[in-house]
């Protein structure tokens, strides 16, 4: 099937489940999450961010998603760019094919970030694009801009900035942040904000940047083998799963893969120093990455199975 905007996948899951949003930069991450949405049926949002495509061209990108279409028929999938920085960039992958982008002017001041994400929102909708805005700072690094203090979303300027804009989701700041140094106490997120947000903007789709859990096993299992990643702390799953609860509809995870590699690579290099075919220790990496997203489809995000509810709301 083509790819789909996530209009139909928002509406069905609002409330009751949440849509992944996986980062792809290569072939085994694609794989990895595509073979765990096809054996769990659920759909999917496969995010490519500014730093993916200058790794990876985004000619050579468009084309494994291209096939990763044709391997998961049965999956509905969205391509969506991930912290898109200007006009230009959104513009170019929207005429590149991609369904869905997010503007993210969340380090304009409001004004500006309103008018520059209703200048793609009005190139978007016209082509069936749908756009994701973002209001309020992560704390951490977005993009190359580095914010050292987090400023929450506010529930009253949310509402003006979707009026005035016309985006289609908005990624809010509750807490989280980018990488795997998310907490250094206990982990908090700012749920009665959340709670604000959702009833003034009811039924309006949330998006929660920065959710990877930073998962125990994978940290120690990386630092056994050489990594330093001491520290390191996420946000706990249960979290996630009131989020989504709430009105957070897109869940976005790409720290959570990245160690899921870089352990299994550690620990193939380290157990198998003779072996130099790369397929033996990148084979053994895409399918931790597989355990990770099934994982998450169906413990934490609860899509599994939902693949098919969103193919027949969509006509094609
Ligand atoms: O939000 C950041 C994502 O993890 C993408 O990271 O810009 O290094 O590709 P990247
Ligand atoms: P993590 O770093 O928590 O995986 O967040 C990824 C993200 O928000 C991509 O936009
Ligand atoms: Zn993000």
């Amino acid at each position: 099937m083509p790819l789909i905007s996530t209009k139909e996948m928002f509406k069905k899951a609002y409330g009751k489940y949440a849509i992944g949003a996986f980062n792809v930069n290569n072939m085994e991450i694609l794989q990895g999450v595509i073979e765990a949405a096809k054996e769990e049926k659920a759909p999917l949002i496969l995010q490519i961010s500014k730093g993916a495509r200058n790794y990876a061209k985004l000619v050579y990108l468009m084309k494994l998603v291209e096939a990763a279409m044709q391997d998961a028929p049965d999956i509905p999938i969205c391509v969506h760019l991930d912290h898109g920085d200007s006009f230009e960039l959104c513009k170019e992958v929207i005429d590149a094919g991609f369904t869905s982008v997010m503007i993210d002017g969340s380090h304009l001041p409001f004004e500006e970030n309103i008018a520059i994400t209703k200048k793609v929102v009005d190139y978007a909708h016209p082509r069936g694009v749908v756009v994701e805005g973002e209001l309020g700072k992560l704390k951490g690094i977005e993009e190359h801009v580095v914010s050292e203090e987090a400023v929450y979303t506010d529930p009253d300027e949310a509402v003006e900035f979707v009026e005035r804009t016309g985006v289609d989701s908005l990624a809010i700041a509750i807490g989280t942040s980018h990488g795997a140094y998310k907490f250094k106490g206990e982990p908090r997120l700012d749920f009665e904000r959340l709670e604000q947000i959702a009833k003034k903007l009811p039924g309006f789709p949330l998006v929660l940047h920065g959710a990877s859990s930073v998962l125990t096993d994978l940290v120690e299992k990386a630092n056994k083998y050489g990594a330093k990643l001491g520290g390191a702390k996420g946000v706990p799953e249960e979290m996630i799963r009131k989020a989504t609860m709430m009105g957070i509809c897109k869940v976005n995870i790409d720290t959570d893969l990245r160690l899921a590699m870089t352990a299994t690579l550690r620990e193939q290099f380290a157990l198998h120093p003779e072996e130099f075919d790369p397929r033996k220790y990148l084979g053994p990496a895409r399918d931790a990455i597989k355990e990770v997203v099934k994982h998450k489809l169906r413990n934490v995000l609860g899509c599994s199975g939902k693949a098919e509810e969103i193919l027949a709301s969509i006509k094609i």
